[in-house]
């Protein structure tokens, strides 16, 4: 399995709006794979203007609350490139879209690195970070998990909430889990199943 590295995507459309999302890139030779599902923004803004940022940021807020319709985090301009990065990244990488390989699921975007830029030192491990991570690659896969899959991996999951989360964490896991117990009333209730 390839080497991937969670980050959060900043693209622009024509007319320069942004859009943020969660996004695991993935390393090939000396640059990295954006492979974003039909349909998507991301997948739209690349298509119209072939540039992105990776930034590389410890708040996990960023990452749940791209998922659950919170998606107005500040952003900083990228010299000599038409995207911004997050405020919040401790780094980023600018990537240009060089070759595209179609796919009617998930299409490829081989990107080459064009800059990097280091911005805030990283501090350390969290288990709670970790955690809201994993929680959000559950939620924006829940309509492909059966319930016990679910509860199980929150089970194991909201041990390093409670014992090592600070109030990010804390509010950042509350976002994605109302999402969560959204789902699992739906399913309940005999609705379709949705992210
Ligand atoms: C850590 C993490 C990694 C993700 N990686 C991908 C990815 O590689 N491709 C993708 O299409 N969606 C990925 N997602 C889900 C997207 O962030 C989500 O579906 C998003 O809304 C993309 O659609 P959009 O561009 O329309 O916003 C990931 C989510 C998380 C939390």
């Amino acid at each position: 399995m390839p080497y991937i590295r969670e980050s959060i995507i900043t693209t622009v459309d024509l007319v320069g709006k942004v859009h943020i999302a969660p996004i695991g890139i993935i390393a090939e030779a000396d640059g990295w794979v954006i492979a974003p599902f039909r349909p998507s923004v991301t997948l739209d803004n690349l298509t119209a203007v072939p540039f992105a940022v990776a930034s590389y940021t410890d708040d996990v807020r960023i990452f749940a609350g791209s998922l659950t319709g919170r998606r107005d985090w500040p952003l900083a301009p990228v010299e000599d490139c038409p995207v911004p990065r997050l405020e919040a990244a401790l780094a980023h990488s600018v990537l240009k879209v060089e070759t595209v390989s179609d796919d009617p699921v998930r299409p490829r975007h081989f990107c080459r690195v064009l800059g990097q830029g280091t911005h805030a030192p990283f501090t350390g491990f969290n288990r709670a970070k970790a955690a809201v991570l994993e929680l959000a690659i559950l939620v924006s896969r829940l309509h492909m998990l059966s319930r016990e899959k679910i509860e199980a991996e929150i089970g194991y999951l909201t041990i390093a909430i409670e014992k090592t989360a600070g109030p990010e964490e804390r509010e950042a896991w509350g976002w994605l889990m109302e999402s969560v117990t959204k789902h699992l009333a739906g399913e309940e209730h005999g609705k379709p199943a949705s992210s």
